[in-house]
């Protein structure tokens, strides 16, 4: 018997939410285990991106994260030597938009169904963001939609996690042709914040969940300001604020950096979000630097086993 479950990219913090915000979008990876009892061979196969250059096996992502969720389900019945896996990758790597959550997710998510969904989808968030550490990404390609995570104050429980209204836009993404590991992005912050960037962003993250449960989407533009991050990774990404301007410029309500990055997004109306695309990618071009971009929805339904 084959197990599939397909897993949404997501971008992160949508600006001002930092480790708090994030929204599951409509580009998917996919994730196949078999059980073979008798096997004399398995297989571990990796397709699309990153079919070269991920680790396959032990050091998988995806398989280590299965080896969380079988200690956590008490079972020590399957091993490599008995599984074939099958990775079908459709979102970029180290890009901002997902991917390692996705093989988080998704190894979780076909352990727990090879031990018959024992855990539910609250006890799966709980261990993929354990094994993230942060989880913007990990929650909405679980729930779907956009979603507000709050850890406990212990910060070891996932807290509380709200779906706001799905708003009716498009999502624009550039994604450049360089790769930046989120270990390394995260370093680049400082430990210590002004209180006066702590207050614009308190005020901005206001503004987005407003912009968002009144569907005021005129409120985005302000609403997708950032200082406790961006500020410092844009000094690693030096066309991120000509392309973010480019992209209000052509009509995009907002415009942020995509989780960690490298990655920019916008969101738009339906009608505008081929020239927001088309304006984006060419203020990337203007900065010598090849892009691959796609104009996505907001994915409502999160992981499923498919
Ligand atoms: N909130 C995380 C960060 C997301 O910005 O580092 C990483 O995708």
């Amino acid at each position: 018997m084959k197990i599939k479950v397909r897993v949404p990219s997501s971008t992160a913090n949508l600006g001002p939410g930092f480790d708090v915000f994030g929204a599951a979008l409509s580009l998917y990876n996919e994730f196949e285990v078999e059980y073979v009892s008798n096997a004399k061979k398995t297989k571990f196969i990796i397709k699309g991106e990153g079919k070269r250059s991920l680790s396959i096996g032990e050091k998988s992502l995806l398989w280590q994260s299965m080896q969380e969720a079988f200690k956590v389900l008490g079972t020590t019945k399957y091993s490599l030597n008995n599984l074939n896996i099958v990775i079908n990758n459709n979102i970029p790597l180290s890009g901002g938009l997902g991917s390692s959550s996705t093989a988080i997710v998704g190894g979780v998510m076909l352990a727990n169904a090879l031990c018959s969904n024992k855990l539910d989808k609250s006890q799966i968030a709980e261990l993929a963001i354990k094994i993230e550490g942060h989880p913007d990404n990990v929650v909405p390609a679980i729930f779907g939609g956009i979603c507000i995570c709050s850890k406990n104050e212990d910060e070891e429980e996932h807290g509380t996690v709200v779906n706001l209204p799905i708003p009716k836009l498009k999502v624009v993404l550039c994604v450049p042709s360089f790769e930046l590991r989120t270990k390394r992005s995260r370093e680049i912050l400082p430990k210590m914040i002004d209180m006066k960037d702590a207050v614009f962003n308190i005020s901005r993250v206001a503004l987005l969940t407003a912009a968002f449960c009144c569907a005021d989407y005129s409120l985005l533009k302000q609403a997708t300001q950032d200082r406790l991050h961006q500020p410092y990774r844009g000094k690693m990404n030096p066309a991120m604020n000509k392309v973010l301007q480019a992209a209000l410029g052509a009509k995009s309500f907002g415009a942020f950096l995509s989780g960690a990055g490298p990655t920019l997004a916008a969101f738009c109306s339906k009608k505008d979000a081929v020239n927001v695309q088309n304006t984006m990618e060419n203020a990337w071009k203007k900065e010598r630097v090849s892009v691959k971009s796609y104009i996505l929805d907001f994915d409502v339904k999160g992981a499923m086993i498919v």
